[in-house]
Order: C-alpha cells, then structure tokens, then sequence
C-alpha cells in the first residue's frame, strides 16, 4: 500500500501506475456519472483527489460518502495538468471501510480554535492541526537532532523529585496517603514519613539541577521532557503541563550561553522551514501573514542582546500608558515583552536580571545586584527561553539560598558540585510550546499541545 507522502514525493515515478491506498474522506464531489474524492491519510499535508466514475458497482455509495469516512483505493495515478494538484488518482475499485456518521462535528466549514478544543480527539484531522502537530513531531527531532550532532549527552532527569528548583510552590505534590482520611498530622503539619516515599514529594517543575550534576560528568548535556507547574494562570502562554528542553553546558559563561541558545533556535526553525513547507506556506496563509518571512529572517538575523536594565530605560521612555509600570527591580510584564520585541522586531535576549526576581542558583554579578541570567524574548509567545550563568561557588550559593528560604540539606548533592570539579558552567531551558507558538504563529499554547491542561481543564 502506498502513502500520499509516497506518491507527492516520488510523482514521476507513479505517474501510470496502479496503487493502493487508504484513507479519511475530507470531501466528496459528484455529478450523475462521476465524481471526486479528497482523501488524506495523513502521512502528509497536501489531499488525494480521487476521481471515480459510474462504471464502479457501488458508485451510488461512493457518491454517499460522508466526512471522515475510510476507505481503501485501488486505480492508477494519472497526471493532471494545469490543476491545482499535479495529479489524481483514477479509481478502479474503492473499497468502503466504515460509514463515518453524520453527526461527525467537523463538516465543511470554518471552525473557531475555542470550538475546536472542544473535540480535541478529532481536531487532529483538521488542517490546521494536521499542520500544527507534523511541526511539532518536526521541530522534537531537529532539537535532538541539534544536541546530538554537537555532542551533548541526553539524560532523563527524574519526574518525580524532592529537589527545588524553580520554587515548591508551584509543584504538584505526590502522595500515596489517602486523602479521604485525615491527613496523618506532625508538629501541625501533614506528616510524610509514612508515605510512598518517607517524605513530601513532587512532581518536577524542572530538570536542570539533575541536569547540572551530569553536565559535571559529561560536559555538555540536554534533557527534553514533561515539565509540570501547578501555577493558576490562565493565560495564552502558560500551561500546567508542557515540554521542556534544558541544555546545561560546562566551561561556559553567558555569552557562550546565548551564542548557543541562537544557534539552536536558528537551527530548529530552518529545519522546520526546510522539511514542513507545506505545512508552514498553511500556517502563513491561514494563522500568521508574514511568518515564513519573520521566520526566514530570523535565519540571517543577529539577536540584540540587552542588559533589563536598559530595557526598563526604553520602556520607561515610551510614550505609553503601562498597566504595569516599568520598575528597574521588577519583571518584564507581558505588555513590556511584546513593546521590546516590536521595538527591535525581533528575538532580544533580556540578560544581567535583578538578583530579587531571579533564581537562587543564578551567578551574582560583580555589582552584587543583578545576575548573569537571560531570558530571550520573541514576538506573541514572549519568553520562550530562560537561563544563566549558575553560581558556582560554594558560599555564594550557601548564602542566596539562605536569602531566599532554600533548604540546603535536601540539595546537599547540588551543593558538592561546587565542591568537587566546580567550573563556569551555564544551562536555559526552552518552553516547546512556546517555540512552537513562534513558529506556528499559534496565539494560544492550548493550540500547540494534544491534549492541553490549564486551570480548570482537564478534559480527555
Ligand atoms: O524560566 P523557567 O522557569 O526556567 C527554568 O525552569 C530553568 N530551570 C531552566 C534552566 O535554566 N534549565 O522556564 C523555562 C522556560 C520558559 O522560558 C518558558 O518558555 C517555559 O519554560 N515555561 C512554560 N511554558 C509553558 N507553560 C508554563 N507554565 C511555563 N513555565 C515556563
Ligand atoms: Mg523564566
């Protein structure tokens, strides 16, 4: 049986040729002695035009077909010329499967995305998410594919942890106790000692502290994996579960770091670019105008690279009425982001962060306020990376996680890096969502994940 990868691919080959396939109805056309069929099986973006005739003994059937149902083709592929497809296949025999029902809700016409989350079991069949979902499988492998050509180790960091990285807060927490009973109690507090694991643990909202103990062994390192946050905010941009990717390289400082952190975003999108054309000319049309010139410029572009603190200068300068004012100790709110990255049209890495909003793990700069993380910002999805320099001297580190409420004894193991082998060593982590939101042009991350969960949904 042949695909319709197969045959776009391998056209000259096929042409007066007899194949089999088989696929899903998208539509069905017909007159009194013949008709049309688009098909997709889903190996590729483009439809199969069928076209049948009345010499076939269940051509009054055919004609029937309704939307999504499957049948199995066999005919011969003839070339068109002058149509929108380069060519068709003239059907000898079309084998019915299976009826699809007439209640299947995704008939012919225009979906809204909200409405479309709804059937998040069949929006797989529709274009845009035939486009959405080939990227995705796409842009995963070009990031392996980045990582192992340049010799990184990849390591599965645990899901289940009882290490801090980015703040308790907003990890799920892991019990096995009942929780229709009460809760054992100790010193006013739920006591863990006889759960699952001796003590509270979580699901990780990160895998770098993992990551930095085999980046001290392998050198250079990237995890990719499920990343969950328990945070409530519903906002096109956040999700409770999404992908991350986390490279952590040794003998680098940050400008080391971000030389890495362009060159991989600039080599996912071009094999992006280079291997869904068809899907991304869709995205163009139908999602973003513009966005395979934003994304081929991006090829030959330069990052502007700028300390937050000028960033807060700029912003502060613009003529503006901000809901969230502009503060030369606070974070980039989502206004700021989308202003600075219209501003330079284009990715800016945001670095030298106010030490009081950043993790405790970043390196403290020289001027003992800022430190060496950077965030780079793009257009619609804002932050899709985050990263830094790390802290890599022992009572440095002791003393901000003393400042900023860290327990050290459950990161005794994290803190001996600094002890055995310490180096300048830095790591980000990549949102996959978001880079896929940048690349899709997608407005909403609930459209770039199977089977998304946010506040308040968790459905299918
Ligand atoms: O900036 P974050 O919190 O950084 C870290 O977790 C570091 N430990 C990474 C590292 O240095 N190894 O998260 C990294 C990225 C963000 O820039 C964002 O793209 C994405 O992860 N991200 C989310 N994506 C979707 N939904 C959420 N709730 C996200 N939270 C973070
Ligand atoms: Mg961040």
């Amino acid at each position: 049986m042949e695909t319709i990868k197969d045959l776009y691919k391998n056209q000259e080959k096929y042409i007066n040729t007899d194949v089999e396939v088989a696929g899903w109805v998208r539509t069905v056309r017909d007159s009194k002695t013949f008709g049309f069929i688009e098909m997709n099986d889903g190996s590729f973006f483009n439809n199969l035009q069928i076209v049948f005739g009345n010499e076939l003994e269940n051509f009054s059937e055919i004609c029937k077909l309704t939307i999504s149902s499957t049948i199995i083709v066999k005919g011969t592929i003839v070339k068109t010329e002058n149509a929108k497809q380069p060519f068709e296949l003239h059907a000898k025999s079309i084998e019915i499967f299976n009826l699809s029902d007439s209640s299947y809700p995704l008939q012919k016409k225009r979906h809204s995305f909200e409405y479309l989350r709804t059937v998040a079991h069949l929006r797989p069949r529709t274009n845009t998410f035939s486009a959405i979902f080939r990227i995705r499988s796409v842009a995963a492998f070009a990031i392996h594919e980045y990582f192992q050509s340049n010799g990184y180790v990849y390591v599965n960091t645990p899901i289940i942890t009882c290490a801090d990285c980015e703040g308790s807060a907003e990890m799920f927490k892991l019990t096995t106790l009942d929780l229709d009973k009460p809760l054992p109690q100790k010193d006013g507090k739920t006591d863990f000692s006889n759960d699952l694991f001796g003590k509270k643990a979580y699901i990780t909202g990160s895998g770098q502290l993992h990551g930095e103990t085999f980046a001290s062994a392998f050198g250079k390192i990237y995890t990719f994996g499920p990343t969950l946050r328990s945070e409530d905010s519903n906002t096109k941009t956040h999700a409770n579960e999404f992908w991350m990717v986390e490279p952590e390289i040794s003998f680098c400082d940050l400008d080391g770091l971000m030389d890495i952190e362009e060159d991989f975003l600039k080599f996912v999108v071009k094999e992006v670019l280079d291997k869904c054309p068809e899907e991304i000319d869709f995205c163009d049309k139908f999602i973003q105008n513009g966005l395979k010139e934003k994304l081929t410029k991006l090829l030959d572009s330069n990052f502007v690279r700028i300390d937050h603190h000028d960033v807060i200068d700029i912003l502060k300068k613009a003529d503006r009425n901000w809901e969230f004012k502009p503060e030369y100790d606070g974070d980039l709110a989502k206004e700021h982001e989308k202003y600075i990255t219209e501003y330079f049209n284009g990715p800016v890495f945001v670095k030298n962060w106010p030490k009081d909003i950043k993790s405790y793990y970043m390196k403290v700069n020289p001027d003992g306020k800022t430190v060496a993380g950077v965030d780079l910002e793009v257009p619609g999805a804002g932050e899709i990376m985050g990263g830094s320099q790390r802290e890599e001297n022992y009572d440095t580190l002791v003393a901000r996680m003393k400042e900023m409420g860290i327990a050290e004894e459950p990161l005794y193991w994290y803190l001996e890096l600094r002890k055995y082998g310490s180096n300048i060593h830095s790591g980000f982590g990549l949102g996959f969502e978001r880079l896929l939101m940048y690349i899709t042009g997608m407005e909403n991350i609930r459209d770039v994940i199977p089977y998304p969960r946010t506040p308040n949904n968790c459905d299918f």
